[in-house]
């Protein structure tokens, strides 16, 4: 259902303000090919790089990936060691594209535990894409909702015990409030949130902020998702009456 504040594309379908997208299927793209995970993964990164492009040509206005999850760090120290180094490469790739595109750049997610030329690496696609005015490109890296969460609340805490907040001023916090202290302070909502590869689960991915997005689930890998598959996900999410607990329009 379109609205009048909506970015329509020369097709006629609105186009979701936020999308976020659980890229998942990169290690089954490599295994079916008797490949290593790593090849899936790294052919991920170049699928990630041409959905960027088409997001913002689309007009979208943010774009929010999980590029590397909080409980990632299980797999095994050869699969993680192959993503830090993917990950090394692609950022840098990544700003030109970002440059290209005028895209800014933004990380989510607990960056510390990341070697410091990686942390360098996070610090210089932002400031390098910062004055670009187009589309957001959020990256989920060492990303969990719950670690987010407690992160939030730590932080609330340390200011209201250091300003001295009253029990009056702590139970007069909103919803609002608190979205400040999240990693995604600012921005808005996912509208849309796509998971590839079939699996019909949210893996600690925006649960607060995705409390009223439409869920697109493909059978696609991420490594074959392509602009086809993102259009069709936006056709499905036009067909989608939202009523953010609200009662349905007559
Ligand atoms: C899911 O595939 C994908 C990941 C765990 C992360 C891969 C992310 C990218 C390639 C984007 C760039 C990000 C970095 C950090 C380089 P899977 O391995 O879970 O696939 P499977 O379910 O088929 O095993």
């Amino acid at each position: 259902m379109q609205n009048p504040n909506d970015i329509i594309d020369s097709e006629g379908r609105s186009i979701p303000k936020h999308i976020a997208i659980i890229l998942d299927g990169n290690g089954r793209w490599a295994e079916r090919r008797g490949l290593p995970r790593a090849m899936g993964h790294k052919q991920g990164c170049e699928t990630l790089e041409t959905i960027v492009a088409d997001c913002a040509r689309l007009g979208v206005q943010y774009l929010t990936v999980y590029g590397f999850s909080t409980e990632n760090w299980k797999r095994s120290q050869e699969e993680v060691g192959a993503l830090m180094k993917l990950f090394r490469f692609y950022m840098t790739k990544l700003i030109k594209v970002a440059n290209e595109h005028n895209v800014r750049a933004r990380m989510i997610g607990e960056r510390s535990r990341f070697a410091p030329d990686i942390q360098e690496g996070i610090c210089r696609l932002e400031n390098e894409t910062k004055d670009n005015t187009g589309m957001t490109f959020v990256f989920a890296v060492n990303y969990g909702s719950r670690d987010e969460i407690v992160r939030a609340i730590r932080k609330y805490t340390i200011e209201a015990i250091r300003s001295g907040k009253s029990e009056e001023e702590i139970l007069a916090l909103t919803e609002q409030d608190f979205s400040l202290y999240l990693d995604t302070a600012g921005m808005p909502d996912p509208d849309l949130v796509i998971r590839t590869s079939g699996e019909f689960r949210i893996s600690n991915y925006l649960l607060w902020q995705s409390a009223y997005a439409e869920y697109y689930i493909t059978p696609v890998l991420w490594p074959d998702f392509n602009k086809e598959e993102l259009l069709k996900a936006i056709d499905n999410f036009n067909t989608r009456e939202r009523r953010f607990g609200g009662r349905l329009k007559k």
